[in-house]
């Protein structure tokens, strides 16, 4: 029989269903894993499907993005699908609606469980995409990008918004809602006005995870694991600090043992 994977932070997380027969069967790290998502950033189908199994004890999920996609091609969304991991497939879709639309569903097609759409298309475009989803029996969740992190004021006013980038991120997570889609990517900062807004159901991925200690790299509104977490985050995405690591698998085991932890599944020892 099909079940839900256990909610095991708060409400709020949503998975899709997986064959287990008995959430409650999980090992505190199994639990984590559902929560953790390493972004597969590097140029060629072989470096990722390697790094994927180096990582396949630790890690459930994998995000394949622009540069691994544009590069490797659908193909390596299919592998690692048949490999039994889930892709979250990061292409922030823009387009017009028929357009938007027929790319959900063919990104359904290849197995993604998770899929960007810029919420900055507009209502029907966002509309589109997520009627394309709900029409289907293996549509992958769709999450709406709100404002790029890389997008602050300056930036905003030279396209011509005129709001300040957390009104922008609550405008356009609203048009995301209006058309149906309860997940979104958010900041560790966005993330905890989000519940809020979507209600327990929403679906909120937050990438900018560093553990303590850890080199911030390029990205600036960091946060721990367990900010992230206790913030409402249900997906922490993480690349470098596991792709980077010396041991991509001990780095990795960390960041589960810091989620285990955030969740209160721990194993006590
Ligand atoms: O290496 P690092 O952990 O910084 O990787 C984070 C991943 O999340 C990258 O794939 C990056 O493109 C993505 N991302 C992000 N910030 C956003 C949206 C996506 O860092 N706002």
């Amino acid at each position: 029989m099909v079940k839900l994977v256990a909610m095991t932070h708060a409400d709020s997380v949503h998975l899709r269903p997986l064959p287990v027969l008995d959430p409650s069967q999980l090992s505190p790290l199994e639990q984590a894993k559902q929560h953790l998502i390493v972004a597969l950033d590097v140029p060629t189908a072989d470096a990722a499907l390697a790094l994927a199994a180096r990582l396949e004890d630790q890690c459930r999920w994998f995000k394949v993005g622009l540069e691994l996609y544009i590069a490797a091609g659908p193909a390596i969304v299919e592998k690692l699908v048949s490999r039994g991991h889930s892709v979250f497939l990061d292409l922030k879709l823009h387009d017009i609606p028929n357009t938007a639309a027929a790319a959900v569903r063919s990104a359904a097609s290849l197995g993604a469980s998770l899929l960007t759409v810029h919420a900055a298309g507009g209502p029907a475009m966002l509309q589109a995409a997520q009627e394309a989803a709900a029409g289907l029996s293996n549509a992958p969740e769709l999450l709406a990008v709100t404002v790029l992190t890389s997008m602050d004021q300056a930036q905003l006013a030279a396209i011509g918004v005129a709001a300040a980038p957390a009104d922008q991120v609550s405008l356009l997570a609203k048009l995301g809602l209006a058309a149906g889609i309860r997940g979104f990517v958010c900041s560790p900062q966005e993330v905890a006005a989000m519940p809020a807004l979507t209600g327990p159901e929403g679906v909120l991925v937050t990438p900018g995870i560093r553990p303590s200690g850890a080199d911030k790299g390029d990205q600036q509104r960091i946060a721990t694991p367990t900010f992230a977490l206790n913030q409402g985050a249900s997906y922490l995405v993480v690349g470098r600090p596991i792709t980077q690591a010396d041991d991509p698998a001990i780095a990795a085991e960390a960041i589960l043992f810091e989620i285990a932890e955030a969740l209160g599944v721990a194993p006590t020892e």
